[in-house]
């Protein structure tokens, strides 16, 4: 996973133990894809302490071969429907102003699920540091179950 945070470009790369760390407590909201032997994407997540109806998603990585493909719908869709079964009503997520693979991610989810997307500055530049984009924060929600992964035909239900 760290290896696959560092190809993707634009994550903030954690450390190996983080992310063992991550996979050892957070199994349940998280979820990694393999294709061939290959680890070809992953999805780290966390129930909010504060909120527990809130699911909050915190790195999504694809591997530049796989992209394009659905991958990342299909694990949020995994995810959520798994996290809704539990009591999850919402999905937040922050995003970069830059990251338009990402907005389109969380905007097609947002619209296959018929819910409602806001979007405010959670960390702006000044606290993140010099050079970091600020992070908007997409709340999701509330959700109904069925979870659909993305809009198009065939998709929902
Ligand atoms: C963001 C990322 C995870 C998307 O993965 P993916 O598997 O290619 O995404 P999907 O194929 O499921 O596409 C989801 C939606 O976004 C759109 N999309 C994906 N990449 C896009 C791009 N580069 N530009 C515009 N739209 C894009 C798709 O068309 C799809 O929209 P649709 O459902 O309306 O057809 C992947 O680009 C990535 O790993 N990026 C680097 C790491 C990153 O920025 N992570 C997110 C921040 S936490």
């Amino acid at each position: 996973m760290e290896r696959l945070a560092r190809e993707s470009g634009g994550l903030d790369v954690n450390s190996g133990y983080a992310y063992l760390l991550w996979c050892r407590d957070f199994a349940d909201t998280s979820v990694v894809a393999r294709a061939g032997g290959r680890l070809a994407g992953f999805i780290t997540g966390y129930r909010r302490p504060a909120a527990p109806d809130t699911l909050f998603v915190w790195q999504v990585a694809v591997g530049p071969d796989f992209r394009r493909r659905g991958l990342a719908s299909r694990m949020l869709g995994h995810l959520t429907a798994a996290a809704c079964e539990r009591g999850v009503r919402f999905v937040e997520a922050t995003v970069t102003p830059g990251n338009k693979a990402s907005q389109h991610l969380f905007a097609s989810f947002a619209a296959a699920n018929d819910a409602r997307i806001t979007r405010d500055v959670l960390f702006s530049e000044r606290e993140l540091g010099s050079g970091h984009e600020p992070e908007v924060l997409h709340r999701i929600g509330p959700l109904a179950r069925p979870i659909a992964a993305r809009r198009g035909p065939g998709v929902r239900g």
